[in-house]
């Protein structure tokens, strides 16, 4: 087991994280693998929105190059359990990770133009207000090439898009743990009234879907797309394989 894994599981257990404990070291890591397929170097500036207890920041940390990361994060135990429990005990001094406990998403208080922000498991409990406010702040607060990724559960039928004006799920206000969905097609006419382009990478086995959002129509990641292959056509494939073989 990694030593993240392992410090991940040493957490006080009665208490719940925002993220669950187990896969706490691959998931943080994939988020990380994402930001390099979409072109992260040392010296981008990164901003991590609801950075929690530093899954994703904790890699970020460890690869950016001092005063390149930046989290926001309104829920103070989670942050300070990410930086003491979850970082290594001198490495912010060696590189200087930057955050702020807004609940507003508010990008403008670092006073930086950013290479990237990352939102993670985040449209998966912002509402659709919160949702327009963190793409405003994107295109007011990034560079010109900046990249925007984010996640989340699409809506498929009518019913199960999100309505709400408020936060669904645990945060510095709520103990109540639970995720919303949104539909695709409401994110891509969000984007295209800013002039920001939406691509999809990919879906999680958890049904997440991975969205690249920019200004410019990019095309910087190394593939194209990250498609998990349907459950369906995996066993299927299997069976397949398994009858020719006999
Ligand atoms: C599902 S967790 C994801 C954490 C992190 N992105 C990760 O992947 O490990 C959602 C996080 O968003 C935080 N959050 C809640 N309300 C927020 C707000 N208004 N602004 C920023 N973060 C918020 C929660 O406290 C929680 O840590």
């Amino acid at each position: 087991m990694s030593d993240v894994q392992q410090r991940a599981e040493r957490l006080d257990r009665s208490k719940f994280f925002g993220v669950p404990i187990a896969g706490f070291e691959r998931a943080g890591r994939q988020q990380f693998i994402f930001l390099l397929l979409a072109g992260l170097q040392p010296q981008s500036k990164l901003l991590d929105l609801g950075c929690g207890v530093l899954r994703a920041g904790y890699w970020l940390i460890h690869f950016l190059d001092p005063h390149c990361y930046y989290g926001i994060e309104p829920q103070i135990e989670r942050l300070q359990t990410g930086r003491t429990l979850i970082l290594e005990p001198d490495i912010e001094r060696a590189r200087h990770p930057r955050f702020d406990s807004n609940a507003n998403f508010d990008s403008s208080v670092f006073g930086e133009k950013f290479d990237f922000f990352l939102a993670y498991s985040i449209w998966t409990h912002a509402s659709k207000p919160q949702i327009e406010i963190m793409l405003d702040n994107f295109l007011r607060d990034s560079k010109p090439s900046a990249v925007f990724l984010t996640s989340i559960l699409p809506a498929v039928w009518p019913g199960h898009d999100y309505r709400g004006t408020t936060w669904f799920g645990t945060s510095h206000q709520s103990n109540v743990a639970g995720c919303i969905r949104h539909r695709l097609s409401w994110i891509d006419t969000e984007c295209r009234r800013r002039g920001l382009y939406v691509l999809r990478l990919g879906r999680e086995r958890d049904g997440q879907v991975w969205l690249q959002i920019s200004r410019e129509r990019r095309s910087a990641l190394l593939f194209r797309t990250i498609w998990a292959e349907p459950r369906l056509v995996r066993v299927a494939r299997r069976l397949i394989a398994s009858r020719s073989a006999t």
